[in-house]
């Protein structure tokens, strides 16, 4: 008999009831050191006060409007992003995919509306992640994404990861985007090399495309900018953004220069719960946090730390890491034993990571680790891993 529950995730057996900061609780007590952060999303931690603050405050006074009408939260969170980014205009969703699906969506109608409705196309690559809407499959291609689900939104074109000729010998003639995660998360914490970053928005600019990136996973923070791309000091045409934004609460945006959006007039989009008054006022008090740049120095100091524990952890641990990898708190501990057998041990250990694609393990922490649960962090990871060698010893 079919659960009652549609069986699409294969779940530990793991039941949390509580969380506090970097930390996760089952019923019995037992407590969990949370290196997941529920894949990128509690960019605070569990239960932030001020976030716990945000969202009962607001649940008191107003849980939702229609965007038929002015929604002052939802404008708040708009201008502090536009103040903070390359963005004039912002759009809210519920999710990543959300996402994706407008940003394909302006790509075309920008060209569209510019006179040029052949260009269409959308470049994307191999081993990306975007969501599981009918774009999102589309963008990443990937078999295990899309099979049995055709016919397949069409217009996507995908080249492999860092497959630089391919690139350059592609005819952009109808193409309308390329669409890139700066730092691919699910595909095994591939940071995109700034030179390449550069290279894209070169490519773009040369060509008359627009430059799309997927900051669902790396963006609010999580690589020690507020954005991932500006370490290479290039600005997309728009960008998806979701998880860390709403710190847990479901929300996500897509952002974007006036002329990206240009095609985006009022009756073309739209959405019930995108950027209602409690999302947006839990996201206005994660912005108020991430955005800081004394915040955002701070997890730099503090991933350089947990990096360089987890090369010595490594160092120490051959037979079953290989290496590590990532951009601040977006690591991965690329794993020469199977990775669901490294985070079934961290299990084993209460240390919650995250597998992905490539035999990596991820450590997507909440972005205000300390450096006692750093310290922890490496313990925890130390007993998963001497459990593995004693067990295939
Ligand atoms: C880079 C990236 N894009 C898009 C998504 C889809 O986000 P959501 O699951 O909120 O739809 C994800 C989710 O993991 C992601 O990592």
């Amino acid at each position: 008999m079919i659960p009652s529950v549609l069986p699409t995730y294969n779940r530990a057996p793991l039941s949390f009831v509580k969380g506090e900061g970097a930390w996760l609780i089952e019923a019995d007590g037992r407590r969990f050191l949370d290196l997941g952060a529920g894949i990128a999303v509690n960019a605070l931690g569990h239960a932030h006060p001020a976030l716990v603050a945000a969202l009962t405050e607001q649940a008191n006074a107003l849980w939702h409007v229609s965007n038929l009408y002015q929604i002052p939260q939802q404008q708040k969170l708009a201008d502090l992003l536009v103040e903070n980014t390359f963005a004039d205009t912002v759009f809210f969703t519920n999710s990543g995919t959300e996402s994706c699906e407008l940003a394909v969506k302006m790509a075309r109608k920008h060209w569209y509306e510019k006179g040029q409705p052949d260009k269409t196309r959308i470049v994307a690559f191999e081993g990306s992640f975007h969501g599981r809407s009918s774009a999102g499959i589309a963008a990443a291609g990937s078999e295990k994404m899309t099979k049995g689900f055709g016919p397949l939104l069409p217009g996507f074109t995908h080249l492999r990861w860092g497959d630089h000729d391919a690139l350059q010998a592609l005819d952009l003639t109808d193409v309308a985007a390329i669409l890139i995660e700066p730092v691919q998360g699910e595909g095994g914490i591939r940071p995109l090399p700034d030179q390449c970053l550069k290279g894209l928005r070169k490519l773009c600019d040369d060509n008359g495309v627009l430059l799309i990136l997927d900051e669902v996973q790396c963006g609010m923070g999580r690589t020690g900018r507020l954005f991932a791309h500006e370490w290479a000091g290039v600005t997309p045409d728009i960008m998806m953004v979701a998880k860390g934004i709403g710190g847990g609460f479901p929300l996500g945006a897509v952002l974007a220069t006036e002329d990206a959006a240009s095609g985006m007039t009022a009756g073309t989009h739209g959405s019930t719960y995108g950027g209602n008054p409690l999302a947006c006022a839990v996201g206005c008090a994660v912005m108020a946090h991430v955005a800081d740049p004394e915040f955002l120095s701070g997890v730099n100091a503090r991933a350089g730390l947990f990096r360089q524990r987890l090369e010595g952890l490594v160092a120490a641990h051959p037979d079953v890491f290989e290496g590590v990898r990532g951009m601040g708190f977006m690591l991965g501990l690329k794993c020469r034993a199977m990775n669901a057998d490294v985070v079934k041990a961290g299990y084993d250990a209460q240390v919650i990571t995250v597998p992905a694609a490539d035999n990596v393990v991820r450590l997507l922490p909440p972005l205000n680790l300390t450096e006692d649960e750093i310290a922890e962090a490496i313990a925890r990871l130390e007993t998963a891993a001497t459990a593995l060698e004693k067990a295939t010893a």
